[in-house]
């Protein structure tokens, strides 16, 4: 990778990426699942499917349930562990010429303070931590939606994390630009936001939620506007970078994230109904800065005040 940005290529937290598109977390496994697909080398980067300290089996029962603008996930947090990641996984992603970026989740500070020095020892680009998990100690509450409960864990996994941290946000933040704030006071070096957002669907001939855990994380274009609202929040709240996720299905919702104040952009449920959507996003933010005369995205990132 080079060493400064420029065109389409973007410092993120000091890391360059040759463009701003990565795929996010959960839905493109540790890369291989899109590989038959496109060549990964294109991206910007990509962040693993979330880890935990120990591996984990995941939810029983159904997993996906399509909504006419989106998709409902309960996956659990099916994973093999930072270890097995680390050993594995790793190797193969860092012989790309991508940024590589590792989701750690946890349901107790413990597991992300482990978690996080565990992948310190190792050559990821950046750690982006999972605070929409929840918290067993506090009766399941998600550690992203309390300000003070988030400060905590940035805080505490700062200290062991070795890398550049980032922190991805819940949807569900009490406030968003109050908790965005608190992220970067402890020490974050970027943001991501956001994750899913709560929502429920109802089996009705079998009188019964469609998921074992009731509700599930709602993804995809239905969720987009909410999102892009969230990053012009956090990015007018903080000096440090922003990660725009949330329903990014073209170049054109890409380029909205970035005019809201994103650096990146990664896509998830995109990729599920069109498995080479990042490429083509990728082409299409070419296609529009090189008609517009943009030579560098920092021009456009950010401009609606
Ligand atoms: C099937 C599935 C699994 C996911 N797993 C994770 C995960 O393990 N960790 C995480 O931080 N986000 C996870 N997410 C959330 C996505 O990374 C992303 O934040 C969210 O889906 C919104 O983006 P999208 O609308 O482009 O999908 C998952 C999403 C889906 C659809």
């Amino acid at each position: 990778m080079n060493n400064t940005a420029s065109g389409i290529s973007v410092d993120f937290a000091g890391i360059i990426m040759k463009n701003p598109v990565l795929l996010a977390s959960g839905t493109c496994g540790f890369g291989e699942e899109l590989s038959p697909y496109f060549d990964i080398q294109k991206l910007g980067g990509i962040v693993s499917k979330g880890l935990t300290l120990r591996p984990r089996t995941g939810n029983s029962g159904s997993r996906l349930h399509e909504t006419p603008c989106g998709l409902m996930n309960s996956i659990g947090l099916e994973n093999p562990g930072v270890r097995h990641f680390v050993e594995h996984e790793l190797p193969r992603l860092k012989a790309l010429d991508i940024a590589v970026i590792a989701n750690l989740g946890g349901h107790g500070m413990d597991d992300y303070t482990e978690g996080a020095s565990i992948l310190s020892d190792a050559c990821v680009d950046m750690i982006e931590l999972n605070i929409s998990c929840p918290n067993v100690k506090e009766g399941g509450m998600n550690f992203g939606i309390k300000t003070e409960i988030a400060r905590a864990v940035v805080r505490e996994v700062r200290k062991v994390c070795r890398h550049k941290l980032a922190v991805k946000l819940s949807p569900n933040a009490e406030d968003i630009a109050a908790l965005s704030r608190a992220c970067e006071e402890e020490g974050a070096d970027g943001l991501s936001l956001t994750n899913t957002y709560p929502a429920m669907a109802i089996d009705i001939y079998n009188k019964k939620p469609v998921f074992g855990n009731i509700y599930a994380g709602l993804s995809g274009p239905a969720i987009k506007p909410i999102s892009l609202r969230m990053v012009h929040q956090a990015a007018r709240a903080v000096k440090i970078p922003v990660m725009g996720i949330g329903g990014i299905s073209n170049w054109q919702d890409a380029i909205e994230f970035i005019m809201a104040g994103a650096t990146c952009v990664q896509i998830g449920t995109a990729s599920f109904m069109k498995p080479d959507a990042a490429v083509n996003i990728i082409e299409g933010i070419e296609n529009f800065t090189r008609g517009q005369g943009i030579r560098n995205l920092s021009e456009i990132r950010g401009i609606i005040k």
